[in-house]
């Protein structure tokens, strides 16, 4: 028995297949373009696991992927292969519409192809789990409630607007054809690992080189964050006993304000690292032009979740940012690694202009 990942070498990715390896006895495949933001640095404490394999390649190229899945005959796959940055979207969203859409429909008729000529106890056990985003369904009032699933899709940047269609898609696959899917839509992930262009390690990253600390528009955004461990675990659950043809928000009940994130990290950082000049952190916050079409407020209501499967957030948000930043601060050499080259030329390029 086998389950094959995508864009295990990512953020969310390595740390489900960590996870993974720490809770189960069953072969993980991971399959990954490397693109800037796969890393295989992530996954070395598992490089030599018996139950763990790494094969570098696209999720578009159904060749590539036929063979796989008539070698590994998988039980599920766990799709995160992505582009995932929406200030990259903005910039450039070729990418976006080719993995997130054309790559997903490509995967899917490939294991569409695979999987109805299995036999019935496959195509019955088979699950394809589908790993979307909140920011499908748009932007929320300060007094609006929290997304559910029924809520309608309203995408506002093509980084949302590819990962809709894909969402889309992968529902399609379903009805039409009957393939046993599961989508999850969560909230803003954060923890080891991810690379310091999303907000939380951008700021711990610039906080300790001494650089400004960028705060798009009034920084009064809000987002809902979730301790990527907590999500790795839900996600287990999900694929465990989660409805076919169903979708699940996966939330951490933890809303915050960019600036208020921004200002716990500074005020964590003054703690466990204090600047050697004594001065606090909060003097290298910047407010910095708004990103367009800046969506205000994300929440998910995490509910059926919880009540049909029984999975709840176990971090809150103050004991998962803690853990986070002692992450990165005993990981100096990881964030060093990352950040050379053309992630550089990434920073140079938008924070100029
Ligand atoms: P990430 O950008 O860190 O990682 C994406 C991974 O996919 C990388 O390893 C990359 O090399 C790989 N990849 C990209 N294109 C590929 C292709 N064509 N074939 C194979 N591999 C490819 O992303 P992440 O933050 O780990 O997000 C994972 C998934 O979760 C994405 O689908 C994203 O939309 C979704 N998501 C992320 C968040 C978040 O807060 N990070 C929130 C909601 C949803
Ligand atoms: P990000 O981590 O890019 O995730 P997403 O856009 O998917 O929510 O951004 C989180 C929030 O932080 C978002 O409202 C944009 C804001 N932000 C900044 O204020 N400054 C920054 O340099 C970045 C990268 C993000």
């Amino acid at each position: 028995m086998s389950i094959l990942v995508t864009g295990g070498a990512g953020f969310i990715g390595s740390n489900f297949i960590l996870d993974w390896i720490e809770h189960q006895e069953e072969l993980v495949i991971n399959i990954d373009k490397l693109t800037y933001a796969g890393n295989k640095e992530n996954l070395t404490t598992i490089t030599n696991n018996s139950h763990y394999k790494f094969i570098h390649g696209d999720i578009g190229n159904s060749d590539f992927i036929q063979n796989l899945m008539k070698k590994y005959q998988p039980r599920a796959i766990v799709h995160f292969a992505a582009e995932s940055h929406v200030d990259r979207s903005i910039a450039d969203p070729s990418a976006f519409i080719n993995t997130n859409i054309v790559g997903t429909f490509s995967l899917l008729e490939t294991v569409r192809a695979f999987w109805q000529n299995s036999d019935e106890g496959y195509r019955t056990a088979f699950r394809f789990l589908h790993i979307s985003t909140d920011e499908v369904y748009g932007s929320l009032d300060a007094s609006a409630p929290a997304f559910c699933e029924t809520n309608p899709f309203a995408p506002n940047s093509p980084y949302s607007a590819s990962k809709a269609a894909s969402d889309h898609l992968v529902r399609a696959y379903y009805h039409t054809y009957g393939l046993p899917v599961i989508t999850t839509h969560c909230s803003n992930n954060y923890g080891p690992y991810q690379f310091p262009e999303k907000l939380i390690p951008l700021i711990i990253h610039n906080a300790l080189s001494g650089k400004s600390l960028p705060i798009y528009g009034d920084g009064k955004q809000i987002r809902d964050w979730l301790y990527v461990k907590d999500h790795c675990t839900a996600l287990r659950c999900v694929l465990t006993s989660g409805r076919v043809g169903e979708t699940y928000n996966i939330g951490g009940w933890n809303e915050r304000t960019n600036i208020d994130v921004v200002m716990t990290l500074c005020d964590l950082l003054a703690q466990l690292k204090p600047r050697k000049d004594g001065k606090p952190y909060t003097g290298q916050m910047t407010f910095v032009k708004d990103r367009p079409g800046h969506d205000q407020r994300y929440a998910l209501n995490a509910a059926k979740i919880e009540s049909e499967l029984g999975w709840k957030p176990q971090e809150t948000f103050e004991t998962g940012i803690y853990k986070t930043l002692c992450w990165y601060l005993e990981n100096p050499n990881w964030v060093a690694h990352v950040s050379t080259g053309s992630y550089r030329h990434w920073i140079d390029q938008h924070y100029q202009a």
